[in-house]
């Protein structure tokens, strides 16, 4: 495996995700925290960070028990730290560094940069740069306006770069990554999402035993992928429990929990829909909302969870992102733990916590769908809120309002998957407002709901952009919708971007 030391940087997980994408296997780290070497440590990359090396505050970590023992790649800060703490000399830039830039000159013959092309394009980002290099470090690359693009030590494995290998706009960057793990630490690229479901089956079998599990199913990618793999292992003694909160998709409920059945899972629908409008009446603050929904899904899942004997296990589809620490620069205590699992269930009831998915990212979990042969409907949905419609319903929640959104949002959907549009966008969902607006209905004036529609393109939610839907496509689905849903005269489209807006309303 490859250990990456986090320093803060912005891209760190997608060094991570660029690494796995080869097929290594890798682990973050924060910088305060750096693991010991092991024998199947066969390389270590150094990460960027918003910190100058010149702070006297900056990150700092001692790297003599990896410095020549294994391959070291020092990435924007990684590689400027290497330089400065060697002796050399970093400054501020005298011209802004941000954005693309030429790799105009570089040793061809280098293993770090075999088979790049002249002129490669590659991303810069950083307010420093490296004016001289300590002795016995070599520059390999340069740009126009970067001396010390990259540099080697003469004498062992150490190499650094200024740019960032890990972003689509450095176009060569992947064959980069590769010559690093393969040519220069000796990588065999034989992760694979069939090994890692092989060997996650081969452990949890080991780990649990004839125990049994219980499991809550969402409908979503990462519980359903969880639960097929301890299922895998365990079979029968692995107990899903699907709740109808009364929030999901018009006749989802039904057919997710068919899908699963078919797929072998044992596993118990359980109506709370009632329990949930009532937990819900009169809110309509989101947050408050959101408390609501979480306190009673506990209730519920607790309840049924109890009814099932000698349970000893909860399975959840935490994945990597909820549980990496958000390094912080000033070192472990200002660090934030953003982990997030189902409202606190773990707490709450006395079972151990079995969590197989919490070394992948998603598209990684998508990839050990795929190796277990987990149906497309399942593994290609759309992301969709815990909370589910209640945060698209802006204001109160009632039944009444939950059936308007439903209809209008089966038929968006259902239009969109008619016209092939469903796949290719990340999120699609539709909003009721708070608001009534004026219409007009053959001869009678109306005075009906305003529903929003939203469709956006992202790659992990944090940053997405509003869809470019056809207008035809838009001007059929609003006809649709005012011409089939009672109570609805006027259909808008979001075209907003995250940030500044987010995905959802609420
Ligand atoms: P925002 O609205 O923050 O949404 O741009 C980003 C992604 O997170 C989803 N989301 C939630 N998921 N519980 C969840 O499980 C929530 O309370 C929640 N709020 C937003 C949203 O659907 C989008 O995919």
């Amino acid at each position: 495996q490859i250990i990456i030391l986090d320093f803060g940087s912005q891209y760190t997980q997608l060094i991570a995700r660029r690494v796995r994408e080869l097929n290594v296997y890798c682990e973050i780290h924060p910088f305060y925290d750096a693991p010991d070497l092991t024998p199947d440590v066969k390389g270590v990359i150094l990460s960027g960070s918003p910190c100058s090396v010149r702070d006297e505050d900056s990150p700092k970590i001692d790297l003599t028990k990896y410095r020549g023992k294994v391959p070291l790649l020092g990435v924007c800060y990684g590689a400027q730290y290497l330089a400065q703490n060697n002796g050399g000399e970093v400054l501020p830039s005298e011209i802004r560094e941000y954005g693309r830039a030429k790799l105009t000159s570089f040793d061809q013959d280098n293993d770090l940069l075999k088979n790049l092309t002249k002129g490669s394009q590659v991303w810069m980002s950083h307010g420093d740069t490296i004016k001289t290099l300590p002795e016995g470090f070599k520059i390999i690359a340069s740009t126009p306006s970067v001396e010390v693009a990259a540099f080697e030590l003469e004498n062992e494995p150490t190499y650094g770069i200024q740019f960032h290998p890990e972003v689509t706009h450095t176009l060569e960057g992947k064959q980069l990554l590769e010559n690093f793990l393969v040519k220069i630490c000796g990588c065999a690229q034989d992760w694979t999402s069939e090994i890692f479901a092989d060997i996650t089956i081969a452990e949890l079998k080991e780990q649990l035993g004839n125990d049994k599990v219980v499991l809550g199913l969402s409908g979503g990618v990462d519980s359903s992928v969880a639960a097929m793999l301890i299922h895998h292992a365990i079979g029968k003694n692995l107990y899903c429990i699907f709740v109808d909160n009364g929030l999901l998709r018009k006749n989802e409920f039904e057919e997710v929990l068919e899908s699963y059945k078919h797929m072998g899972l044992n596993v118990k629908g359980v109506d709370a829909k009632d329990q949930f409008y009532k937990a819900l009446a009169g809110i309509s603050d989101p947050e408050g909302k959101r408390k609501a929904i979480g306190k009673t899904f506990i209730e519920v899942f607790d309840q049924e969870a109890k009814a099932i004997k000698d349970v000893k296990w909860l399975a959840q589809g935490t994945i990597y992102p909820d549980i990496i620490e958000s390094v912080s620069v000033k070192g472990p205590s200002a660090t934030i733990k953003s982990h997030h699992n189902v409202g606190g269930l773990p707490e709450k009831m006395d079972l151990k916590v079995v969590e197989p998915l919490k070394t992948l990212f998603k598209d990684g979990v998508r990839s050990v769908g795929r190796a277990l042969e987990i149906d497309h409907k399942i593994l290609g949905r759309h992301p969709f809120p815990g909370p589910g419609l209640a945060i698209r319903i802006l204001g109160d929640v009632t039944p009444e309002k939950v059936q308007i959104i439903q209809d209008v949002d089966s038929i968006f959907i259902g239009m969109m998957k008619e016209r092939g549009l469903y796949d290719q966008v990340w999120q699609a969902g539709s909003i009721l407002l708070p608001i009534q607006s004026v219409g007009v209905m053959g001869d009678e004036r109306t005075y009906e709901r305003v529903v929003a529609l939203r469709a956006v393109a992202s790659v992990d939610g944090m940053t997405a952009d509003w869809v470019h839907l056809p207008y035809d496509f838009l001007s059929d689905v609003s006809n649709e919708i005012i011409n089939k849903v009672k109570g609805v005269n006027r259909v808008v489209y979001d075209i907003s971007s995250k940030p500044p807006a987010t995905i959802e309303w609420e």
